[in-house]
């Protein structure tokens, strides 16, 4: 069984004109973090570039600027062609002088974040800028006239944005935004409608989230032993214990002999109409050939029936 992508299709983002690998890597979290071993980090990425991965997603305050001088290194020390990978960044976050994070979607703002990301990641153009979700209240015209002057200055090529339901909702058939990156997972499908609306309205659609974090991993225990795994645990429990009973719940639905529940998962999200791609973080190569292959086969049938008969026993707010 194939190990890679390079035979699974690529997937047209929308009318965008960019075809893209259906899986994409976050180059995020823990990944990002100075005390996330650089060897480690490289061995990540290297093996999502041999695995066919062209999606690579980022933010001007993952790991307060570390992610985009980390991904900005690598790629140069990998050989990695940045014309053929869609690298998508962030703007919006900003961290305070104590280095609390908050939003700022102030056109100046952004537009110095461009200016920062295309220093720290060594490029002379962005191939995907994305605001770091914004409220529907702070897409104002002269937000989105400062994103028309910055592709027009060749700054940036696409522009997105990320965020929660009310957002995307808002932002589909809205210019300049070309691609939208709402969260979606089997845990979490209430978003499904906006990406087929999305799709439908000639906006790609990039995935976040599509592992619901750690929901899938392997069991507790080993989580404990590993610093990254108390790390990815920690940040679970700032939801409070909701999204892990109800993965609890789904987690019967998602067994397939030869499939790893990541792997169903994966392949759940990457069969929803209007995904052109998935982007998730992860630590361990070994993941990333588990989710190619996941990429290259169809989920088998029990798996998605198992998976609707427990969305339609689910409460109405974790369907729409
Ligand atoms: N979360 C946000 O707020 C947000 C916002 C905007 C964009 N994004 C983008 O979305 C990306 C993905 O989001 P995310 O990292 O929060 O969540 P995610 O991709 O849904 O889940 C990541 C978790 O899944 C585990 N995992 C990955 N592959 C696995 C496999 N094959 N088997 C078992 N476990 C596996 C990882 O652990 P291991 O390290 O052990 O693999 C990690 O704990 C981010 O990296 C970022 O680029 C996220």
């Amino acid at each position: 069984m194939t190990r890679d992508m390079t035979s699974v299709p690529r997937r047209a983002l929308g009318r965008t004109g960019w075809r893209v690998s259906p899986l994409g890597l976050g180059c995020a979290s823990y990944w990002a973090k100075p005390r996330f071993a650089e060897a480690k980090a490289r061995a990540v990425l290297a093996a999502a570039l041999e695995s066919g991965i062209t999606v690579l997603d980022t933010g001007a305050s993952y790991a307060h600027g570390h992610a985009e001088r980390r991904l900005g290194r690598l790629l140069r020390e990998l050989g990695a062609d940045p014309g053929a990978l869609l690298i998508g960044t962030k703007a919006g976050t900003v961290a305070d002088a104590r280095g609390r994070l908050g939003k700022d979607f102030r056109p100046a703002t952004v537009t110095a974040q461009v200016e920062g990301s295309l220093r720290a990641l060594g490029l002379e153009r962005l191939p995907l800028l994305q605001l770091h979700g914004p409220e529907p209240k702070d897409l104002t015209d002269d937000l989105r006239t400062a994103l028309d002057r910055l592709r027009a200055e060749g700054k940036v090529d696409l522009l997105g944005l990320n965020g929660f339901a009310p957002v995307i909702r808002h932002a589909i058939g809205l210019t300049p935004f070309d691609v939208l990156m709402p969260f979606l997972s089997v845990l979490d499908p209430g978003t499904r409608p906006l990406v087929a609306a999305a799709h439908d309205a000639g906006q790609g659609v990039l995935v976040a989230g599509p592992l619901a974090r750690m929901a899938f991993a392997p069991p507790l225990a080993l989580w404990l032993t590993r610093p990254s795994g108390l790390w990815y645990l920690a940040r679970a429990m700032r939801h409070g214990p909701g999204p892990m009973l109800r993965a609890q719940r789904l987690r019967p639905a998602l067994r397939a002999e030869g499939w790893t529940p990541a792997g169903l998962a994966m392949a759940w999200v990457l069969e929803q109409p209007g995904v052109d791609c998935a982007v998730f973080g992860t630590t361990r190569p070994g993941h990333i050939a588990d989710l190619a292959v996941a990429a290259s086969r169809r989920l088998p049938d029990a798996v998605r029936t198992a998976v609707a008969r427990v969305h339609d026993r689910a409460p109405a707010n974790a369907r729409a």
